[in-house]
């Protein structure tokens, strides 16, 4: 599509020689208010250069400005100088670009030949995978999409928690107490109790400590009995997360995780000796970050075993090596913070210029409304069941208002599920919020159903009027202001796509959906469709086609389903 900013931008310049093309582009701006223009340029920035106040030049710049076919009018105001484009041509221009370009519109390909890795997810093993686990998961999986959506091409790593002391706990706890056809029936829960137990009892009986990392240590010198217990927990495990992961409908690319380093542990360290960063404290190896204001980074305890940190490292160089990223991206909490900044440091210090390219995205807490998520004391809410509970809600709602509904389970599924995505992607990330089954449930307002109903909609006005001839379009029917909202919004996808990459915020797009679903929704209620002239009918249905096809590329970025009939 043709960059109007851009060609804006090049006219303006003609005129304005003491600023760069990039210059002139950063200070144009949309004017708060539609009645105003298109596009404004404030031009007190050029009252120096022209030695006259910033309106005087507003004025003379509306004069001398060349408009050719882009501009329809220019009005100064204030210090500002307001554009109308060409309706005809900007209607012709996007929707061209809708129809062509079809599923990819929206897309670029700025990242093209470039690799870039997004982890996210990565919950840890023998544990539940709950509601706190939600905002790495989807948020993750978003910024995955937004990259390819950019022309990156993408690896998306599920890092797993699976290796470390902890795991040394459960096999002690799964020798003494547990039995494995038990856990087999329902893992997660039982796993958990175990995990419980092991503490409670190891509070009178400290040696059970010593015990569990003796078993760890096992695990790492790849004894055979350590290894089947733990590959055991590793499965069942797994299979939970998967029923999850079907639901949301997000893959991975590798499930390397934390175990899938242990090998490499020792050239890691190795390689930390040769360049000098590793100190002795107590028998333990660290990298001493006092010089950087952080807490020394603690890389290999006395016994020799490893640490999550250790592994983090030998992760980054092993993605380096293999993929040769042009990023590599976290998706994890900010209560990792300190975390990230010791390791990254410290392959900084390792000498790898690329520890500039490692990224940490973080993210808000979520809290109960009764408190604090504490795995241990069984205060969580299990993905599964907001998954479930949204969907069976979903159920009952089209049972009421759409009975006959055909695919009535496949439908309240992507509904359901599509609810609880988008209330976690509607704000920015950073945020901390309280998780209630309530807001989760209510689909009033800006929310998925809001969104994915408005696209139903438009597919049912498509459906009734029958085809229309998209080789014909008047783009002068597109002309009074509800269908120009409409064809603006839709414009903005682009834009959106580039501006949620960079600022890793999937909350850019989410607004759009609702932005482009309100400006069909008051162009449906004031505008009639279906009319008699036809040439009016037609453009107007190709209005319809190009919101519909935009809102499910965008809903689609989101990783929520645009179903045609709810
Ligand atoms: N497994 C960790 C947890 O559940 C998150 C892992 C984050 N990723 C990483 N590369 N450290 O807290």
């Amino acid at each position: 599509m043709r960059d109007f900013k851009l060609d804006l931008a090049n006219i303006l310049k003609e005129n304005i020689e003491d600023m760069t093309i990039e210059e002139i582009l950063e200070l144009i701006e949309i004017p708060p208010n539609k009645d105003m223009g298109d596009y404004a340029f404030p031009c007190f920035k050029l009252a120096k250069v022209f030695r006259k106040a910033p309106n005087m030049i507003a004025q003379d710049l509306s004069q001398n400005i060349d408009k050719k076919d882009l501009i329809k009018e220019i009005k100064p105001l204030g210090g500002y100088l307001n554009f109308f484009v060409n309706k005809e041509l900007l209607v012709k221009e996007v929707l061209n670009d809708v129809f062509s370009k079809k599923e990819k519109y929206g897309h670029n390909t700025i990242g093209e030949g470039k690799n870039v890795v997004v982890e996210f997810s990565s919950p840890n093993i023998a544990k539940p995978f709950h509601i706190g686990h939600i905002r790495t998961t989807v948020i993750g999986n978003v910024i995955n999409n937004i990259y390819k959506a950019n022309g990156f091409n993408t690896i998306a790593i599920n890092h797993l928690g699976d290796y470390g002391t902890q795991f040394g706990k459960l096999i002690v706890a799964i020798k003494r107490w547990g039995d494995l056809d038990v856990i087999k029936q329902n893992p997660i829960p039982e796993l958990l109790k175990l995990y419980i137990k092991f503490h409670e009892v190891a509070e009178n009986e400290p040696s059970l400590e010593d015990e569990a990392r003796n078993w760890f240590l096992k695990l790492e010198q790849n004894d055979k009995e350590a290894y089947e217990l733990w590959s055991y927990i590793k499965d069942v495990s797994l299979l939970e997360f998967n029923k999850v992961y079907d639901l949301l409908g997000i893959k991975f690319d590798s499930f390397a995780g934390e175990s899938f380093y242990s090998d490499k542990m020792p050239a890691v360290i190795d390689e930390m000796n040769e360049k000098n960063i590793l100190k002795d404290s107590q028998g333990a190896r660290i990298v001493d970050l006092e010089e950087f204001n952080m807490p020394p980074a603690l890389i290999q305890k006395k016994d020799g075993s490893t640490l999550y940190i250790t592994r983090d490292i030998a992760a980054a160089i092993y993605r380096k090596q293999t993929y040769d990223f042009y990023k590599n991206i976290y998706v994890v909490g900010s209560q990792q913070k300190l975390h990230f900044e010791q390791w990254m440091k410290v392959v900084e210090l390792m000498g790898h210029d690329w520890a500039k390219d490692c990224l940490h995205v973080q993210f808000g807490m979520v809290a109960l409304e009764e408190g604090t998520l504490s795995t241990r004391k069984g205060k969580v809410v299990f993905l599964e069941d907001v998954l479930n509970k949204a969907i069976e809600k979903t159920k009952e709602i089209i049972n009421v208002k759409n009975p006959n509904l055909e695919n009535i389970e496949e439908v309240s599924k992507q509904v359901g599920v599509g609810a609880v995505l988008f209330q976690e992607l509607y704000n920015n990330r950073i945020k901390d919020y309280v998780f209630s089954w309530e807001k989760t449930l209510s689909f009033e307002g800006e929310t998925g159903p809001y969104v994915q109903y408005a696209h139903a909609r438009a597919c049912s006005v498509l459906e009734k009027a029958g085809d229309f001839d998209a080789s014909n379009i008047d783009y002068t029917c597109i002309s009074n202001e509800d269908s120009i909202n409409i064809i603006k919004e839709i414009q903005r996808l682009p834009e959106i796509v580039e501006l949620s990459m960079k600022k890793c915020e999937p909350h850019h797009i989410s607004r759009l959906a609702v932005d482009l679903a309100k400006a069909f929704n008051k162009f449906y209620h004031d505008n009639h469709i279906n009319v008699e002239d036809q040439n009016l009918k037609n453009a107007r249905l190709a209005l319809v086609k190009a919101f519909k096809d935009t809102l499910k590329n965008t809903l689609n970025l989101l990783g929520i389903e645009a179903p045609q009939k709810m």
